[in-house]
């Protein structure tokens, strides 16, 4: 449960949550990108309340202005790499066309891995289908639960380092993690307790965020 939330996310910007296990994390990511609804209070997108829209309206925001990833099974198995990346403009997003999509996942590093399936990739490379994705549709907001929660060193570092480009291409980014080295690559980090924001670092590194969640821990 959330209780009292009041938080801004700049255009543009990464930032991270972090806090216990049942903190509400993740039903804050719900709750900001219109996957879950607050029994009250408004959550803002520019002018709009999501928490007010209509399911329909709800539904169009999801496919347009935001992008997900969570901890794993981001991809249909049954696609390829690219059909992937093109698998929001099937539902009305914006075309992506084939050139678009192979292009977005050169950027993550994955040229030439177009045609395989999911199966066929590493959980790091599956995650960089995923960033491609965002990245070819444009999303303004790109979600994250847990991104690297599966990943071992190198494919977080990989994965990272196309997350942290995600704010200078036009998309921001908000990603829950339990890891003060990914939380480190974000500009900002909240700290979350019993579903109430009680702290917030700008430009930490990841040992004083590792202080401040254990304090958080022991408090
Ligand atoms: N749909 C729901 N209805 C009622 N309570 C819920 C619901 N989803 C989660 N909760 C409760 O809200 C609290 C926060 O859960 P949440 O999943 O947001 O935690 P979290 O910080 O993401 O934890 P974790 O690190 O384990 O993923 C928990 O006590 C959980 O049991
Ligand atoms: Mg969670």
């Amino acid at each position: 449960m959330l209780d009292g939330v009041t938080v801004g996310f700049d255009e543009g910007s990464m930032t991270a949550i972090m806090g216990p296990s049942g903190s509400g994390k993740t039903t804050l990511l719900y709750c900001l990108s219109g996957m879950l609804r607050p029994t009250a209070g408004r959550v803002l997108y520019g002018e709009i309340d999501i928490a007010a829209q209509p399911q329909r309206k709800l539904d169009e925001l999801r496919r347009t202005a935001f992008g997900f990833i969570f901890q794993a099974y981001n991809l249909i198995d049954a696609l390829t790499a690219v059909q992937n990346v093109r698998l929001p403009s099937m539902f009305g997003a914006r075309v992506v066309s084939q050139t678009d999509a192979i292009e977005a996942l050169a950027q993550v590093g994955l040229a030439g891995f177009a045609d395989r399936y999911p199966a066929e990739l590493s959980g790091g490379q599956c995650q960089r289908v995923a960033i491609a994705r965002a990245l070819a549709v444009r999303r303004s907001v790109l979600f994250a639960d847990e991104p690297t929660g599966a990943l071992d060193s190198t494919a977080r570092r990989e994965v990272l380092q196309h997350l942290t480009a995600l704010p200078g291409l036009g998309t921001s980014v908000v990603m829950v993690t339990h890891d003060p080295i990914v939380a480190a690559t974000a500009s900002r980090v909240l700290f979350l307790y019993d579903g109430r924001i009680v702290d917030s670092l700008q430009g930490g590194d990841a040992r004083q965020i590792a202080r401040r969640l254990a304090d958080l821990e022991a408090a």
